[in-house]
């Protein structure tokens, strides 16, 4: 038993005594989720203002291969107006938005929910100027600035499908993305500043959209002002567009199955998938995760660290707090600039109240000692969050100690880019914590873990083996963009009748859940989800490389580091500089969150006699663990394996 794990964390009774849900509503709201999802979603789907309210609830079936997912079918909504104009009454002088950014020393602002509206307004008919309208996708790819929320809102208005692509993205991987949606617009940014170095965001861009003629046009925000080419009818300024736009756009009545947005997310082969979210559902289950998980209470101030490039953005800066009439801070900068006290100077700054970060970050600011911590007022701060990762019981200790000063409860998220929004989490009032359990599922969500080799479920309470959900919730995603056996594939091919997370699982006696990490060939490095296939394209993409695999080990700070073994075509020379150049290769191919930790020559891979890599092996080599290689007696040439581990890198 791993230290800190047998220990339960209540919430104090002054916690619950305020909470909006206790132990006992908990229990009753979740069994009547499950007994009757009809009955719970159609009452918790009037949160939002529809144009024209539903009728159906849900109409959704995992069966194979006729998976089909529909929830508030006939309901008419638009996420925008749910997002902003339905506040205006009672908040419009409530900061909707309060963006920090990437310089200290620079000034912090206040958007207001009017501001907002009219930010948002003017963007949707500058896009609207540009010939988007319904159903057009348009790629995002800003810093985190609040343009980049009002680009959001502003495609949500008139009903264009969103794209955002993270801005540390490579131009190929933005390229792959602008092809794969067909998107007629890319809006970028001059540069992006992030812990005080520059990433030339609208140069990415252009070497994005090389081959793509001049259909995909670029609307270009000044974040710098530096000056960047600007391609005449095919290059637009948004400040001078903007300066013309007027400040009045009906929102754009939209069905409920209605694309609101692609989010590409990798998987264990081949390309990245777009991830479909549609309107209603979605918009749903994000304001109601973020109300009922961070206990989010009118007036307070809310503060998620991530990039809206990843879906934790979407759902938790962007569409569940500003549904919500929330206080979402948007952070411009990284946690260690300008130094490691970054992110509790800006909760003391701004008072936060709820804050929601991934375990990497904790990890990190960890390791740079208390000195950085002691100065600052944490005391504005009520619940803390994190996502992305299991938490390690040492981190999530760390964290409740010395930023919960043990005071604020711990909501250990577990959720996907495929499920919306948050799916396994302690509610805070509701639920004792255990250091590194995400504990008791949402709402209307049935995990159910299943053993990996017969497929079934296994009933008795302590359990371990992959996690799948049984039944629809209305956050999940509906498809792949352009690809619905592939959706169909992915999730629910592997074992008939369930939604399959990739990921693995232990319930233990209390029937807490903790989560395991994933089963299939998908890293999780700082938090951010890669496909070890596409780090293998992006090696074996370099004329000196004629085959890479590449796996996953544990690391102290980034969670997994990623491990590649390269082998080079024949009478290619095995040497040091080779082997930065491919470090960097791979940067420029994924960008810089793809960079191997290691690149181990393996001038052979232990393969089976039908060809097929044996990664079990490679891993357990990764890992610096070779005293349990298995069987190995189904290999083509044993005695690779012996040669892989005398030249092993992580020693
Ligand atoms: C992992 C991020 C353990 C998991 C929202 C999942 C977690 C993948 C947790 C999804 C958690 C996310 N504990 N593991 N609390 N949260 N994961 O799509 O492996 O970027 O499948 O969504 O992150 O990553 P994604």
């Amino acid at each position: 038993m791993i230290e800190h794990m047998d220990e339960i964390y209540p919430p104090s009774p002054e916690f619950v005594a305020q909470a909006k849900v206790d132990a006992k509503k908990y229990e009753e709201w979740y069994a009547a989720s499950v007994a009757d999802p009809e009955a719970f979603w159609g009452e918790h789907g009037k949160r939002l203002d529809w144009i024209k309210p539903y009728t159906k609830v849900k109409n959704t079936t995992f069966a194979y291969p006729d998976v089909s997912i529909k929830w508030f079918e006939d309901g008419v909504l638009n996420a925008a107006a749910n997002c902003i104009d339905r506040h205006l009454e009672k908040r419009g002088d409530q900061t909707a938005i309060i963006w920090e950014p990437d310089d200290p020393n620079a000034e912090a602002r206040h958007i207001t929910y009017r501001e907002l509206h009219e930010e948002v307004c003017k963007f949707a008919n500058v896009l609207k100027g540009l010939g988007i309208g319904k159903g057009d996708r348009v790629v995002i790819y800003l810093p985190m600035i609040p343009e980049a929320a009002y680009a959001m809102l502003a495609c949500a208005r008139i009903g264009a499908i969103h794209s955002v692509v993270f801005a540390g993205f490579s131009p190929e991987a933005l390229g792959s993305r602008i092809d794969d949606c067909g998107a007629k617009l890319v809006i970028t940014a001059d540069e992006a500043p992030r812990g005080g170095r520059i990433t030339p965001l609208k140069a990415n861009a252009d070497e994005a959209r090389k081959h793509h003629g001049d259909h995909v046009k670029c609307l270009v925000v000044e974040r710098t002002g530096a000056d960047v080419p600007m391609v005449e009818g095919q290059d637009f300024s948004y400040s001078k567009l903007r300066a013309e736009a007027s400040a009045e756009c009906p929102p754009e009545p939209m069905g409920a199955e209605d694309p609101l947005f692609i989010l590409y997310t990798s998987g264990s082969t081949g390309k990245p998938k777009g991830v479909l979210h549609t309107t209603g559902g979605y918009l749903v289950y994000a304001s109601m995760t973020h109300e009922y998980t961070f206990d989010y209470h009118d007036g307070d101030i809310f503060w998620c660290t991530a990039d809206v490039g990843w879906v934790t953005g979407h759902s938790y800066i962007v569409y569940g707090p500003l549904a919500n009439g929330a206080t979402t801070l948007m952070f411009e900068g990284v946690p260690t600039y300008p130094d490691a006290g970054r992110f509790w100077a800006v909760i003391d700054k701004h008072k936060v109240n709820q804050f929601y970060t991934a375990p990497t970050a904790i990890r990190a600011l960890m390791g740079k000692g208390l000195e950085y911590v002691e100065p600052y007022d944490l005391s504005s701060l009520k619940v803390l969050g994190t996502v992305g990762e299991p938490i390690n019981p040492e981190a999530w200790i760390w964290y409740h100690k010395h930023i919960g000063k043990e005071r604020c409860p711990i909501v250990d998220t577990w959720w996907q880019t495929e499920t919306g929004g948050h799916m396994i989490t302690p509610l805070p009032g509701a639920i004792p914590t255990k250091p590194g359990s995400a504990t008791k599922p949402f709402f209307g969500v049935q995990p159910v873990v299943l053993d990996p080799q017969t497929g079934e479920e296994i009933t008795s309470i302590e359990a371990e083996g992959v996690l799948c959900i049984k039944d629809s919730w209305p956050g999940q995603m509906r498809t792949v963009f352009g690809d619905h056996k592939r959706f169909v594939e992915t999730y629910f091919s592997q074992y008939k009748g369930y939604y399959f997370s990739g990921d693995g699982c232990r319930r233990d006696a209390d029937g807490y859940y903790w989560i395991t990490g994933r089963v299939d060939d998908v890293l999780n490095v700082s938090g951010h989800r890669m496909g070890t296939a596409e780090i293998e394209s992006a090696l074996v993409a370099h004329p000196k490389v004629a085959e890479a695999a590449v796996v996953g080990f544990p690391h102290p700070v980034k969670g997994q580091g990623i491990y590649c073994y390269v082998t080079l075509m024949a009478g290619e020379e095995y040497t040091d500089e080779l082997r930065e150049e491919l470090r960097q290769w791979v940067r420029k191919e994924i960008g810089p969150i793809a960079t191997p930790d290691y690149i181990q020559w393996a001038p052979g891979l232990p393969k089976t006699r039908s060809g097929k890599i044996m990664r079990r092996i490679l891993r357990k080599i990764a890992e610096n663990d070779f005293s349990n290689l298995g069987d190995t007696s189904t290999l083509a040439d044993p005695s690779v394996v012996e040669e892989l581990i005398q030249n092993r890198m992580n020693r």
